[in-house]
């Protein structure tokens, strides 16, 4: 267990990106409530991810963590979740069987509220008005009082939370992911994009591998991975007071977690290692993950990793590297081998939605596909050039026909963006998108993959 640290010891230290609430008792009160609510997740699931991540550092393994920037209440709704699962389970699909490599599947759901933002006040015309922080803290609108932080949509933020997992665990658990439906996450949207011939193709194969299997005495009752699936939750720990209410000793180990999510991250505007962000996660077991940009210095890299992980256990860190498709090659390199070089284990992830976002001719703030794709490149170019193992993308999707991110098969143009954009902070790639990069990265990976056995088979 971390030394000197409680639930509570970031209070009092610097901290950026929270809401100033006016009702000081009415938060308190909130935080006790959400303290005596059960556990979102059990830490013996957490460790179980941690395990597989573990998997992912030594290059077993493939990380695919996706989902919405920021969940909504407005969009709260059993297809919104089912389609986001849908599109990652056939990503999870393309790149497990395209590149033969386990895929650890992880969504950015199940309470990925809280949103860090560039400044705290937002001004239109002559009005004013505090930023929107998310909807735990408060509503997206521009008018009257809607921009006042409230500490009761905290317990909405529980709510929603609580029922998007049990959702997603019924799906994963209870057959909607069986291989054998393989054709039927197809549908919907997707069935209709450029992206779902190719789907169907692998379906197909993979559906011809299954019934040769059952021949073989192989079916979904002896071979429980073919019926189900694990699928995990993540979020960014922005909103302290939420995740210090949800932290809790697990009996079996007498370690602490923080039971709102499987993995928690900290985002590139909270990660000063002295701050309140850093402290409050170096004492929960949790995997954790760095957004690292730009601005990261190697030094303070190697010290945050000397905080979050002193013991150096493979699992625990996963370093989500977003840079920027023009500077990935030129930034990322000095890390990488700073972190290899300090013998540090820890899973390299990309994700190539943040260091890419532009404001549109029409006004949106949008993401280029190509960008996307060029980061993506850049990054597993990088990582090949370092003789270290590219582990992982992170993206901001969803399973719904949006129109936030321009290119792609589609060829979404700045002029279409307004059809249908719905986010509620960043453009997401929308499901045709998200599949065509997967398709993409399963070819990275595979060619990888096979430098990897080439470089063992000259070793041998
Ligand atoms: C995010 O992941 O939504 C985010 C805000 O990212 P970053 O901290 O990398 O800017
Ligand atoms: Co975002």
């Amino acid at each position: 267990m971390a030394a000197n640290w409680t639930p509570g010891s970031w209070r009092g230290l610097p901290i950026r990106q929270q809401p100033t609430y006016e009702d000081a008792a009415g938060l308190e009160s909130v935080e006790t409530q959400l303290a005596s609510y059960p556990p979102l997740v059990f830490a013996g699931e957490a460790r179980n991810l941690r395990d597989r991540l573990a998997d992912v550092a030594e290059g077993r393994a493939f990380l695919l963590q996706g989902g919405d920037c920021a969940e909504s209440f407005a969009e709260f709704h059993p297809d919104t979740i089912r389609d986001t699962f849908r599109v990652l389970l056939q990503m999870a699909v393309v790149l497990t069987y395209g590149a033969a490599c386990p895929v650890v599947k992880v969504g950015r759901m199940a309470g990925q509220f809280a949103k860090p933002r560039s400044a705290d006040m937002e001004t239109i015309g002559d009005v004013e008005l505090l930023s929107y922080r998310g909807d735990i803290v408060n509503r997206i609108d521009f008018e009257g009082d809607a921009r006042r932080p409230d500490p009761q949509r905290m317990i909405q933020a529980y709510g929603q939370a609580a029922s998007t997992l049990n959702l997603l665990r019924a799906f994963a658990q209870g057959g909607y992911a069986d291989l054998h439906q393989v054709h039927r996450w197809n549908l919907g949207f997707i069935a209709n994009s450029a992206q779902a011939a190719r789907y169907r193709e692998f379906a197909d194969r993979i559906g011809e591998a299954l019934a040769f299997m059952e021949a073989c005495g192989l079916t979904s009752e002896a071979v429980p991975q073919i019926h189900t699936t694990d699928f995990f939750t993540s979020h960014e720990a922005l909103l302290l007071g939420y995740e210090q209410a949800l932290t809790r000793v697990d009996s079996t180990s007498g370690d602490w977690y923080d039971c709102s999510a499987h993995m928690l991250w900290i985002g590139d505007r909270t990660r000063q290692p002295d701050g309140a962000h850093v402290e409050f996660l170096r004492g929960v077991a949790n995997p954790l993950g760095v957004k690292v940009g730009p601005s990261t210095d190697p030094d303070e890299l190697i010290r945050l990793l000397d905080t979050l992980n002193p013991s150096d256990e493979a699992g625990r860190m996963t370093l989500i590297a977003r840079m920027g498709a023009d500077k990935v090659e030129a930034m990322l390199p000095k890390l990488v081998r700073r972190v290899k070089r300090e013998g540090r284990t820890v899973v390299w992830s990309c994700d190539p939605m943040h260091g890419n976002t532009v404001k549109s001719t029409s006004g949106y703030k949008t993401r280029h596909f190509d960008r996307i794709l060029s980061e993506v490149r850049g990054f597993f170019a990088v990582h090949e050039a370092e003789g270290t193992y590219a582990g992982g993308v992170h993206f901001e999707m969803t399973g719904k026909d949006v129109t936030e991110c321009t290119g792609g098969a589609q060829a979404i143009s700045d002029a279409t963006l307004g059809d249908r954009y719905h986010t509620h902070c960043d453009p997401r790639l929308n499901a045709s998108q998200a599949l065509e990069l997967a398709f993409l990265i399963a070819e990275e990976l595979k060619e990888q993959r096979a430098g990897g056995q080439r470089t063992v088979a000259a070793a041998s």
